[in-house]
């Protein structure tokens, strides 16, 4: 068994390189599917297990996959199973992605129905209504969702509420369908920007990414292009957290920082600077600035967050912030209102000496002094970041187990916050 052993105190400086964005290179890969001909060579991809799991999902339905430091090359033209088995899909949700892809461009999909998860119910019933509205006959069996159609039809589609894997799924439904899609209601965030051109580079026809409502004219078919993942947004955030909870002194030198708008505001109220290195465009959502960031004050200041979707305060950097706010002066309020479940880190940074009271979806958090050192569970991939925070600032040694949690979504997290000078290890006991 795996742990991530810190002890805390030692101020971060120097610099750190983001990777590329994990929740941008999912869908990439899984769009890599609807590509008749040609070869995908994307770069910057995050080595991460879960997309270790993509990978052996496109794998397992014929695509050839060759893979070398950041970048992968797929050939999808082979593709003769279009299948997501419940062995794969039960340890990464986002397999769901390959649904879209694989109805659009085969008309046949069986993809296993992703469970409950740590952090909410999480159902898909928006991506299969969305898919059905396409012409799709869906069924759900023996927990598989088994689809087929001819060729997807254009279709005037409002979501219930935004969902990021889901638009996603249904812009890449429509690339292939015959006619026009609208998505209104649609998720915005930059992922969602990078996956519009990077389909665009392969041929789609696509409008309005980034905004509410997406319009999407289908072509009759797509071919393999080059492409580089953006910076990840969430460990760029992570790491500015890290940088004010040490009271550090770092360099990052990708930072995504237009599309961190919501976290820029929140950290600097709280007490931490974040200077641009050079100028950056607030436009260009998908570019990374190098970026100072820093302690500005002794004392951390309090205040209330509310997760929202973009371009509001990402669920993804919650218990991260939760984290530096157990050490601010007076008293936080976090709403957590994307998912029903996502405070389960709070009962491991109370074993840890913070003071938070938790009701439904609303944590009140007060500031304590100094937080001390123990052996801590991560529950789900934000939350081990969370606790590895809180680490890095408490008294004494934290061992974090669980880490696989960690691994799924940082790349390399332990030996980056070394290079900055923490005291951390991973071992295996
Ligand atoms: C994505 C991100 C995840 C992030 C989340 C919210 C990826 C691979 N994952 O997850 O890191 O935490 O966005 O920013 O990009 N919902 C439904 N029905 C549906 C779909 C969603 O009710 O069919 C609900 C969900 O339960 C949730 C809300 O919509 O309450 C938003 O979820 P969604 O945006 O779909 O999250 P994911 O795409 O799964």
């Amino acid at each position: 068994m795996e742990s991530i052993v810190v002890k805390g105190g030692r101020k971060l400086s120097g610099e750190v390189v983001i990777g590329g964005a994990k929740n941008s290179a999912l869908p990439l890969i899984a769009a890599t599917l609807l590509a008749e001909n040609g070869t995908s060579d994307l770069d910057n991809i995050p080595n991460l297990r879960d997309i270790n799991t993509i990978v052996r999902l496109l794998e397992g339905m014929g695509a050839e996959i060759t893979r070398s430091d950041n970048k992968l090359k797929i050939m999808t033209s082979a593709v003769n199973d279009f299948q997501a088995p419940y062995e794969l899909v039960k340890t990464m949700r986002a397999s769901i992605l390959v649904l879209g892809p694989l109805l659009a461009r085969f008309g046949k999909a069986r993809v296993s129905l992703p469970g409950g998860c740590a952090i909410g119910a999480r159902p898909v019933n928006l991506h299969i209504k969305g898919l059905e509205q396409m012409g799709a006959e869906i069924e759900v069996e023996h927990g598989y969702i088994i689809g087929q159609a001819k060729r997807l039809q254009g279709a005037d589609i409002s979501f219930d509420m935004p969902t990021v894997t889901g638009t996603e799924n249904l812009m890449m439904a429509a690339v292939l369908a015959e006619g026009i899609t609208h998505l209104r209601n649609a998720a915005r965030e930059p992922e969602i920007v990078d996956l519009a051109v990077f389909l665009r580079k392969m041929g789609a026809q696509i409008e309005g990414e980034g905004t509410h409502t997406i319009v999407i004219s289908g072509v009759e078919k797509l071919e393999g292009t080059d492409y580089r993942v953006m910076p990840d947004r969430i460990e760029a955030g992570t790491f500015m957290v890290a940088a004010g909870i040490s009271a550090g002194d770092i360099i990052i030198k990708n930072a995504p920082l237009a599309a961190l708008g919501g976290v820029i505001s929140k950290l600097q109220e709280i007490g931490i600077s974040i200077e641009p290195l050079t100028d950056f465009d607030e436009d260009a959502i998908l570019a990374g600035t190098p970026v100072r960031v820093r302690r500005e004050s002794l004392e951390l200041h309090s205040l209330d967050v509310k997760t929202m979707p973009y371009p509001g305060f990402p669920t993804d950097m919650q218990a991260q912030i939760m984290t530096l706010l157990t050490l601010a002066q007076g008293t936080s309020v976090i709403s957590e209102t994307v998912f029903e479940n996502r405070f389960m880190h709070v009962f491991e940074l109370q074993r840890m000496g913070a003071d938070i009271e938790v009701e439904g979806r609303i944590a009140v958090v007060r500031g304590v002094d100094t937080l001390s050192g123990a052996q801590v569970m991560a529950s789900d991939l934000r939350a081990s970041a969370g606790l590895i925070l809180a680490g890095l600032a408490a008294d004494g040694e934290t061992a974090m187990s669980r880490v696989y949690h960690l691994d799924r979504g940082y790349s390399g997290f332990e030996k980056k916050l070394e290079a900055l000078g923490a005291d951390i290890k991973r071992i295996s006991t």
